[in-house]
């Protein structure tokens, strides 16, 4: 480890130089109250900012054993700590340079608590993983400003946001154990016989359609569950809480337009992870496997058995390993059920408004217009039981537009003027009394899944090593680039990045040609339980914080 003082002497000497001179400063740095190491700079100013790592001993950062005593709590306060310091980076007076010039960065969470890299605590120390943009005019190295960043507001952060003597202890606190809350719930969810839960009182609906806040503004109506449907669950932190168990099973979500269906579907989805105190979505638990299930025409499939949803393709086509570089809106629906199926979900949650019609119902006129051997597609209505009773996996479905479903539902929720109500009966009544006269049109046999085989070659990158999210929804995987838009369950960047970065990692490990799909996944993420998230990234241990 080098002395701070011989980085100072390493900026005065490359001042003004040409910018590949700032590679002289990479290393280890002891400044005293933490110890700075610069993993990796950056080769010149518009490149993506240089990686830092900034490791204060646990002595000094004074953080009580408590708030990281469990995994859970950990990843809960990792979470707040990145938070903080990029709140206190917004404070920083802003240097002036070329391209990337002073930007200083940290990875840090919207409204739901993921496990990230950029923050890493253990008994030993706490270590923040942070990008800088080092600092020039043109191609010249500014070491005037590369000092301030180092000498001045590397210790502000470490002071305000590494320090717990500067923490609202009880923030702090809430945070980690509203976490561990969240968790707990999500772990006895299938205990006791629950696929998802609403807290009474919370607060569904969302800013707006690109603002993932809760909506504040005009009447805003709270979650509450109907009697029926209400049950009680004792928390380790928070006390007993009550809200609307949804059960194992078919759940049909109906009601009038524009009364609250999707918001409700939309909260579901996005309960398979933590939101952070005052979301309004905090105690929205689902399953932690749930997938919502959409058409996605146009999409790419690759040898996926579609077979118990269509067979019989006009071209003859094979849909037992059915592949398509455009799939339409009924075959990419199956495509995408079966995918979730093989990989191993519980819950299925559907949408009306983004399923393909022809997939979802085919009514009694329509059966006798159109003759079933014309018709290649087994509809969801007639798969949906046998999906639940054989294979386990319950489904949500908002449908308004059909009561076909009532005979297949077990429970049926009905939003009106964004609350709750429990029609299971009266839906079951009408389905008694107004029979339809569809026929149940599914070939006889259970459900088959082949698990499908990786092959090494279509994934190995050949030379075009760059692994990166765009945004939320692209992801530049070597030369190609995978459109993400429709895996409405990704939430943040640094999730598609990190999609990118477990398939690098699963190729060099675990991809042989013989493994399946689902076996290469299972084995990445016992890695990552036993490792930690980062041993996915090529550079273990130091970086990306992201
Ligand atoms: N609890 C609530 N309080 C206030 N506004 C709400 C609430 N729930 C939903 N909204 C708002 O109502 C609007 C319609 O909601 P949503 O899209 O869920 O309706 P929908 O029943 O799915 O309609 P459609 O049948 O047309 O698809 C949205 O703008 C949403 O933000
Ligand atoms: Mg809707």
């Amino acid at each position: 480890m080098k002395n701070k003082m011989e980085l100072y002497e390493t900026l005065n000497r490359i001042n003004n130089k040409g910018y590949k001179a700032y590679k002289d400063i990479e290393g280890v740095y002891d400044f005293g109250q933490f110890t700075l190491f610069i993993d990796h700079v950056q080769s010149d100013p518009f490149a993506p900012p240089s990686r830092v790592r900034v490791r204060v001993s646990m002595k000094e950062s004074g953080f009580e054993g408590k708030l990281f005593s469990t995994k859970e709590r950990k990843i809960a306060f990792e979470d707040y700590i990145s938070r903080k310091i990029y709140g206190e980076i917004l404070k920083l007076p802003k240097l002036k340079g070329t391209g990337n010039s002073g930007v200083i960065f940290i990875d840090c969470g919207g409204q739901e608590i993921l496990e990230r890299t950029s923050v890493k605590i253990d008994n030993d120390f706490v270590e923040a993983r942070i990008s800088i943009g080092l600092p020039a005019f043109g191609r010249k190295i500014n070491s005037k400003s590369a000092e301030r960043i180092f000498f001045e507001f590397l210790p502000i952060l470490v002071k305000r946001a590494l320090t717990y003597e500067n923490y609202d202890k009880k923030e702090a606190e809430k945070w980690v154990k509203l976490y561990e809350d969240q968790e707990y719930i999500r772990k006895i969810l299938l205990d006791i016989g629950l696929i998802a839960f609403i807290k009474d009182g919370s607060i569904l609906p969302r800013e707006s359609g690109i603002s993932d806040k809760p909506l504040k503004k005009g009447k805003v109506i709270p979650f509450i569950s109907p009697e029926s449907l209400r049950v009680e669950i004792e928390l380790p932190n928070n006390g007993k809480i009550t809200g609307m168990g949804i059960k194992k099973g078919v759940t049909l979500i109906v009601g009038g337009g524009y009364h609250g269906k999707t918001t409700l579907l939309k909260a579901l989805e996005r309960g398979v992870y933590n939101h952070i105190p005052g979301d309004g979505r905090e105690f929205v638990i689902t399953v932690k496997d749930a997938v919502k299930i959409r058409a996605e025409d146009g999409r790419r499939v690759e040898k996926v058995d579609i077979s118990p949803f269509i067979a019989n393709l006009p071209d003859g086509q094979d849909t037992k390993r059915f592949s398509t570089e455009n799939a339409s809106g009924s075959t990419s629906q199956a495509a995408n059920i079966m995918e979730a199926v093989e990989i191993g979900t519980s819950l299925l949650l559907l949408d009306e408004d983004t399923c393909a019609t022809n997939f979802m119902i085919r009514d009694a006129r329509m059966q006798k217009l159109v003759a079933k051997e014309k018709e290649p597609i087994t509809p969801f209505i007639d798969r949906v039981r046998q999906i639940y009773e054989e294979m386990g996996i319950s489904t949500i479905l908002v449908m308004g537009g059909s009561g076909d479903y009532f005979d297949v539902a077990d429970c049926v929720i009905k939003m009106q003027d964004y609350r709750p109500y429990d029609v299971t009966e009266e839906a079951r009544k009408i389905a008694f009394q107004l029979k339809t006269d569809r026929r149940v049109e599914r070939a006889e046999g259970p459900i088959t899944v082949t698990p499908r085989v990786i092959m090494k070659e279509g994934l190995e990158l050949r030379g075009k090593e760059k692994i990166k999210s765009r945004d939320v929804d692209t992801l530049q995987y070597g030369g190609e680039f995978i459109e993400l838009d429709y895996v409405e369950q990704l939430v943040d960047r640094s999730q598609t990045s990190a999609v990118g970065e477990i398939i690098r990692y699963a190729v060099k490990k675990y991809v042989d040609g013989k493994r399946t799909l689902k076996e290469i996944v299972e084995m990445v993420f016992e890695d990552i339980e036993k490792y930690g998230l980062d041993i996915i990234s090529p550079f273990y241990g130091k970086h990306p914080g992201n």
